[in-house]
Parts: structure tokens; C-alpha cells; sequence
């Protein structure tokens, strides 16, 4: 059963960061669904997820293509961040054969995963992202109880040292 976490990011840099701490749990097969309206902040927290996996290359709104492959550091191959806002049919995305691209070296990232309306199963990860000011998103993240715990912690580290550097 999945557990939710909701933090509060301040500037793209503080998403980033929450990425990057999600990145760092995150195993090859995992899926994450990014939930959240245009300009919410999904792509921009991709950011942090492909710095933590060591991905390559700058990661930007897949616009042309529906699927942006990130070569990554061992023992993953690759970050694959899919964006399917322009899919026309939920049927569409099974051309896509997402599941043959997945496998115990990838991590899928998928933002409007919700327009494959169920086809592509269940993800692993879940964030939302609700826009409350220019600024400021709320960002609920669900995973199984002993992820978010390692992910509390993570986010109790950090405050310490932000604490300790602010002295
Ligand atoms: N706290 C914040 N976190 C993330 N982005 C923020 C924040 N504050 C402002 N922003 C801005 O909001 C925008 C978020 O854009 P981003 O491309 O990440 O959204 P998205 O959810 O991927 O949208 P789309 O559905 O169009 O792909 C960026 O311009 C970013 O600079
Ligand atoms: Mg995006």
C-alpha cells in the first residue's frame, strides 16, 4: 500500500532539489506518474530525478518526440521521460511499446500518464503538483511505506544541514 508525503517548494531550484531526492531511491523498473496541470512543475522536477541518476544530456519538454531517452550512471542504463499531453487516443500509446523499452536497467517517467488511461498499468511512484502562487507548488509524493520513509529521512537531512549552513 502506498503512502503520501506533501512538501512545499518555493522556487523551481527547491523542486529540483525534491527531485533529486526522489532520484536517489528510485531502482531500474520503476515508474513514476508526474499528476499536475500545465507549468505545475513536473518537468522541471525530471531535472532533479536525472541529476541524481546521472542522466545525460539537458531535460526538456519531450515536444516532437513523446519519449526522451537519458543514458545513465551504473547499475541503471537509462531515464526514460515520456510526456504524452499530445496523445490524441488513449490507444496511441501502446505504439509507443513503452513496455519493451522498460526493463530492470530503466527508470519511466511520465508525465499526463493519465491520458494512456490505465494501459500502461500501475506506476510505482506517484507526485502531484498543485500550483498555489507564481512560486509555490504543494507536491504530494505516494510510494510504498519503506521508500517514503528513506525519503523522510532524506528530507530531514537536508533541513539539518540548511539549518547548519544558515548558522
Ligand atoms: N516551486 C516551483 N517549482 C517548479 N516550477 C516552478 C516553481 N516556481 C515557479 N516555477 C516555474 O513554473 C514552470 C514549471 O514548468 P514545467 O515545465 O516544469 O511544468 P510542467 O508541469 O512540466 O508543465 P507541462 O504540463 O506543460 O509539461 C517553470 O517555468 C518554472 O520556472
Ligand atoms: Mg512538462
Amino acid at each position: 500500500m502506498n503512502t503520501t508525503l506533501t512538501a512545499r517548494t518555493s522556487s523551481p531550484e527547491e523542486t529540483i532539489a525534491l527531485g533529486v531526492l526522489l532520484g536517489q531511491l528510485l531502482v531500474g523498473g520503476d515508474v513514476v506518474s508526474l499528476v499536475g496541470g500545465l507549468g505545475a512543475g513536473k518537468t522541471t522536477f525530471v531535472k532533479g530525478v536525472a541529476q541524481a541518476l546521472g542522466g545525460q544530456g539537458a531535460v526538456r519538454s519531450p515536444t516532437f518526440a513523446f519519449v526522451h531517452h537519458h543514458a545513465c550512471n551504473p547499475p541503471l542504463d537509462e531515464l526514460l521521460h515520456v510526456d504524452l499531453y499530445r496523445l490524441d487516443q488513449p490507444q496511441e500509446v501502446l505504439g509507443l511499446a513503452l513496455d519493451e523499452l522498460v526493463d530492470d536497467g530503466t527508470v519511466l517517467v511520465i508525465e499526463w500518464m493519465e491520458r494512456a488511461e490505465g494501459l500502461l498499468g500501475e506506476p510505482s511512484v506517484v507526485v502531484e503538483f498543485n500550483a498555489q502562487s507564481e512560486a509555490t507548488r504543494l507536491i504530494e509524493l505516494s510510494m510504498a511505506a519503506p521508500r517514503l520513509a528513506g525519503l523522510l529521512d532524506a528530507l530531514e537531512d537536508g533541513d539539518r544541514h540548511s539549518q547548519r549552513g544558515s548558522q
